[in-house]
């Protein structure tokens, strides 16, 4: 195995990029060293992972890097068999840029609904070609009309969706409460899709 490094990346906030990086880590953690790297001032996956109580998270490391520079520290002397999730800050796209150019695999989250589209289409437009990139589409109630129609035309513009999250209170819990069982099913699934697309490099 090789470092990894997966950026979960998006222009909004509050579309499920620390609930991404979280459960992503955690799933990742089973196999190999994990670190989150939380490039988010306000550290919210720094925190979720140092107030949990799920024994999933113990073997998650966390570097808190907010800044251009500390963050390539960070990923410059993390090891060389490490998983490394990125979770990135709401509406700083200087940085975002940044730091999309040294991910991997780029990760999406996104919400069904009628603006969001186009802010899936502005981090697309960030990576660099050849990354890997793909949607999760977080917190969906898969049985609306709305969450149809947004996966018809994710299909018909290829742009890949690597799975579907659905909103669960037990999710929403955050480091309250332990990792969600079907959170962690729905995200094993992306997990799996992501790993595939960084070995098959785009
Ligand atoms: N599958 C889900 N079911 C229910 N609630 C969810 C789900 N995923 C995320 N949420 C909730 O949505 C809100 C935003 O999620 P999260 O904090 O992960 O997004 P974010 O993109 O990191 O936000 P920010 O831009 O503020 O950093 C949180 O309250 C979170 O608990
Ligand atoms: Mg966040």
């Amino acid at each position: 195995m090789w470092k990894m490094i997966v950026v979960v990346a998006a222009v909004k906030g509050g579309v499920g990029k620390t609930t991404s990086s979280i459960y992503l880590a955690a799933l990742g953690a089973n196999r190999r060293p994990a670190t989150i790297v939380d490039a988010d001032p306000q550290a919210a996956a720094a925190e979720w992972v140092e107030f949990s109580d799920d024994e999933r998270l113990e073997k998650v490391n966390v570097i808190e890097a907010p800044t251009d520079r500390l963050l390539s520290r960070a990923l410059d002397r993390l090891g060389g068999e490490d998983l490394v999730v990125v979770d990135t800050p709401p509406a700083h796209d200087r940085l975002l840029g940044k730091i999309v150019e040294r991910a991997d695999v780029v990760l999406i989250p996104t919400r069904v609904g009628g603006i969001e589209a186009p802010r899936v289409e502005a981090v697309l437009a960030m990576v660099p070609a050849g990354t890997p990139v793909g949607l999760v589409i977080a917190s969906a109630r898969t049985f609306t009309r709305d969450y149809q129609d947004a996966l018809a035309a994710y299909a018909e513009a290829r742009v890949p969706v690597w799975g579907t999250i659905p909103e669960r209170v037990g999710i929403a819990a955050g480091p309250a409460r332990p990792l969600f069982e079907d959170g962690l099913e729905a995200y094993k699934k992306v997990w799996r899709r992501v790993q595939t697309a960084a070995r098959s490099g785009g």
